[in-house]
């Protein structure tokens, strides 16, 4: 087993495979671009990092600049970015409930900034009480349906009631909305997907509006995607974005951003020729997430991968000229369930290794 420090040097074609490969100057050119995207703008970056879960990536994401914070999905991801330092403002864009989490939770919180999405009183009851019996402060986003239909209060009345239960508690501060308009990150024609995103996003500013009126502070509205971000972050009372997969992309997520590059592939083996045309690779649907569809080759516009259903293979079509043991890219539709399989990154240039970044968050679920 090749340890992470003499496969640096490595040409890719050495390598073991299936492996997950990272091409640093994409991924720099992707944090780049989305970086400038904020640069001078009252709205800042607040990066998910449940799209890769590597402590190293989300550094140089902050490092890029324009950035208010972390997004986590999970209190997991949380977890290894509190344990891992220097990372002074986390968000977790999702309800934590149950005591056992609580008890984590407080902990994280002693560590570093936390704020938390709620959508119930229930919420913001447990949460109250497990910092308050553990002396932290834990910020709290009263979370708002703007249409995705998945978590969250109606914009409006009830999420001013769950703001107004929130202020004056001990163990926890009410510091805003959290509005994801998810439903609209995939809309394919650009004018659509803009007006979907104004229409939805307009209800969580109204619903900032409101809950001022009566004298309570908000200090952040927090939303946003890797496709929706040019129209979320030049909307007045909107400050946060909470972009993932832009510093990775996937050939799903480039269909509606075509301005980042394809950073990351997994890279297989070719295992078997059975038949002229027809090649099968070392991977399979336990290798590459496929939520969006079949992956695709890299570079390689002709090569059809007609169907993905095997766990350890993928077949590959219209490739006369491969032969066993030839090294291919694979590209996910999924970037983040991909990242998710793998305890590494191979970070390479110009065809070799040039570092290798742990995944610590690979497989955090809870
Ligand atoms: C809460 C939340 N915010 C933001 C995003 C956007 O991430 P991405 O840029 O990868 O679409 C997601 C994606 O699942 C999300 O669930």
């Amino acid at each position: 087993m090749d340890t992470p420090r003499n496969l640096i040097g490595q040409s890719l074609d050495d390598l073991d495979t299936p492996c997950l490969t990272l091409n640093l100057t994409a991924c720099d050119k992707n944090l780049r671009t989305m970086s400038d995207a904020f640069a001078g703008k009252a709205c800042k970056l607040r990066p998910h990092f449940k799209n890769h879960k590597c402590v190293t990536l989300a550094r140089k994401q902050l490092a890029a600049g324009n950035c208010v914070g972390i997004t986590c999905a999970k209190l997991g991801e949380a977890e290894v970015l509190a344990q891992a330092g220097g990372f002074d403002d986390l968000l977790i864009a999702n309800q934590v409930v149950g005591p056992a989490k609580m008890a984590r939770l407080v902990e994280a919180a002693r560590k570093t900034r936390l704020t938390v999405a709620v959508d119930h009183p229930c919420h913001v009851d447990e949460i109250d009480a497990a910092a308050t019996t553990a002396g932290v402060v834990i910020d709290l986003l009263v979370e708002v349906d703007i249409g995705m239909g998945r978590c969250g209060v109606q914009p409006g009345e009830p999420a001013l009631d769950l703001a107004r239960r929130i202020v004056g508690r001990r163990g926890v501060r009410f510091r805003g909305l959290q509005a994801y308009e998810g439903h609209a990150v995939y809309t394919d024609d650009p004018a659509m997907r803009r007006d979907n995103v104004t229409r939805s996003m307009n209800l969580a500013i109204q619903t900032r509006r409101l809950i001022e009126q009566t004298g309570i502070p908000v200090e952040v509205v927090s939303g946003g995607s890797s496709s929706t971000y040019p129209t979320t972050g030049s909307l007045d009372g909107v400050n946060e974005i909470q972009s993932g997969t832009y510093a990775t992309m996937d050939w799903r997520y480039q269909q509606l951003a075509p301005r980042f590059d394809l950073a990351l592939t997994v890279l297989t083996t070719v295992i078997s020729t059975p038949a002229a045309g027809r090649a099968v690779l070392d991977v399979g649907v336990k290798g590459i997430g496929a939520e969006f569809g079949n992956p695709r080759v890299l570079h390689e516009p002709e090569a059809e991968i007609p169907s993905f259903r095997s766990e350890e293979h993928t077949v590959v079509r219209n490739v006369p000229a491969w032969r066993i043991g030839r090294k291919v890219h694979l590209v996910p539709s999924h970037a983040c369930t991909t990242c998710n399989l793998y305890r590494q990154f191979i970070v390479h240039q110009d065809g070799r290794v040039v570092d290798v970044w742990p995944i610590e968050g690979s497989g955090r679920l809870a």
